[in-house]
């Protein structure tokens, strides 16, 4: 693809307003929104095929619907900056280089919902990004472009950024709107869902930072012409890939959603393996994604396709792992993150987590039992789907498919008492 949308923009100079209204038409598509029926909005957002990018894949368009035209509470737009899923590190560049498209595209949203304050709620890690959505509100604000009576339309939005505390948690939704209302961050029982009481109570739209950036681009270009960037039916615009571990060109690589597969990504964009070693494994969309095995990767890397092989997109981060990295290992960092982070709310994620981590690190140091491994595939199976929110899954579905694709590495720790490559 020879124009992108993000990523020809991921560099110093683009930031400054200056720049965005010169070269990026900025703020052309806020103008023309705000003079837009609210439902034909909505309605370009569905004609968009945009999914969601911060790692459920729900059709965005879909989401702005779920708001009552009429409430007596606030409504509120909430940006989830909080990009917490461990391999993902796409959000950043547009919060550090493009922040306007993030601001337009949530003046938009909210014109859409009709909500006249919006949060964005970045993750506490994230300190410059911060202070340089600070400066770009500033900006937007001194320029009439935010605030009051925007662009002198009569429609008014306040924009506050939110900083968390360092808590994946706080990515999950209500896990978010819970910590930005100064509570614990715990997940809500859903329903309600946030479009019927979020915010405050308010009827509330949260969406990943990538989703909200992409509408102004909908907006101007229109509907149909974001859902024919994608190549797949019902997968609009482009997808920005955070690509890490062992490749030889790590990076986020912006692409046309479904125009790829996990090799070409690996081989022809990231130039293949360290030290040209072979591929042993590929998580694809973050470390909550289930793994794939080499054979795998002649997959196109989207969201349904990769539903099929039972894995996901998730938030488009795909850990790469060469031969002579052990899975064992691997497996350990990512149970102890997910057992780190659970909030503790619900007793199979609480306790099963932990007693994961445990188990998997006995067996990377050499003390497993020969009972491990299916009591390793008992307490995931009791996690998974038994949670008030995924992080149950999130920490089940790598344990289970680790084992079941690369059990002979597990059987090597437990017979050997120690890891084979030591
Ligand atoms: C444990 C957990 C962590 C999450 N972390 C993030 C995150 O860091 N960023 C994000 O955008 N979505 C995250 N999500 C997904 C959000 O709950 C929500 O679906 C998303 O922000 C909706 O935005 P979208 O519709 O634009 O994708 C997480 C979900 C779970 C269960």
């Amino acid at each position: 693809m020879s124009e992108t949308l993000f990523a020809q923009y991921f560099n110093e100079e683009s930031r400054p307003l200056d720049f965005y209204l010169k070269k990026m038409g900025g703020y052309t598509a806020s103008k023309k929104a705000l003079s837009m029926n609210q439902d034909d909005i909505i309605g370009e957002m569905k004609k968009s095929n945009m999914r969601g990018r911060g790692g459920a894949g729900f059709p965005t368009g879909m989401k702005w619907g779920f708001i009552p035209k009429q409430s007596a509470k606030a409504k509120y737009l909430v940006c989830n900056a909080d990009e917490s899923e461990p391999g993902t590190f796409k959000d950043r560049d547009i919060m550090r280089y493009t922040p306007h498209l993030l601001i337009e595209g949530m003046v938009i949203g909210a014109y859409a919902i009709g909500a006249n304050h919006g949060y964005i709620y970045i993750r506490g890690e994230y300190t410059r990004e911060a202070k340089l959505l600070d400066q770009a509100i500033q900006e937007a604000y001194d320029a009439g472009c935010l605030g009051k009576n925007i662009h002198g339309t009569g429609f008014s939005f306040d924009l506050t950024v939110h900083r968390g505390a360092g808590a994946y948690i706080c990515g999950e939704e209500t896990g978010l709107l819970n910590s930005l209302e100064g509570k614990r961050g715990e997940p809500r029982v859903k329903p309600p869902f946030p479009a019927q009481a979020g915010a405050f109570g308010g009827p509330t739209i949260v969406n990943n930072v990538e989703t909200l950036a992409a509408v102004p681009y909908i907006i101007n270009r229109g509907g149909e012409w974001f859902s024919n960037l994608g190549k797949l039916e019902k997968s609009g615009g482009t997808r920005l890939f955070c690509v890490s571990g062992h490749v030889k060109k790590p990076g986020v690589y912006e692409l046309p959603a479904g125009s790829v597969t996990l090799r070409q990504l690996i081989y022809d964009h990231c130039h293949g393996i360290l030290g040209d070693k072979k591929l042993k494994a590929v998580i694809p969309g973050g470390s909550s994604a289930p793994v794939l095995t080499a054979d795998e990767i002649d997959v196109v890397a989207d969201i349904e396709p990769l539903m099929k092989i039972g894995t996901m997109l998730g938030s488009a981060a795909i850990v790469v792992v060469s031969e002579d990295y052990c899975v064992v290992k691997l497996l350990a960092r990512i149970t102890r993150f997910y057992a780190h982070e659970s909030c503790g709310q619900c007793t199979p994620c609480r306790e099963g987590c932990k007693w994961m981590e445990d188990i998997i690190e006995r067996i990377e140091h050499g003390h497993g039992r020969e009972e491990d491994l299916a009591m390793l595939l008992d307490i995931s199976n009791n996690i998974a789907g038994k949670t008030l929110c995924a992080l149950g899954d999130a920490a089940a579905g790598p344990v289970m498919s680790f084992v079941k694709k690369f059990r002979a590495d597990f059987e090597a720790h437990i017979r050997g008492g120690k890891c084979p490559s030591a």
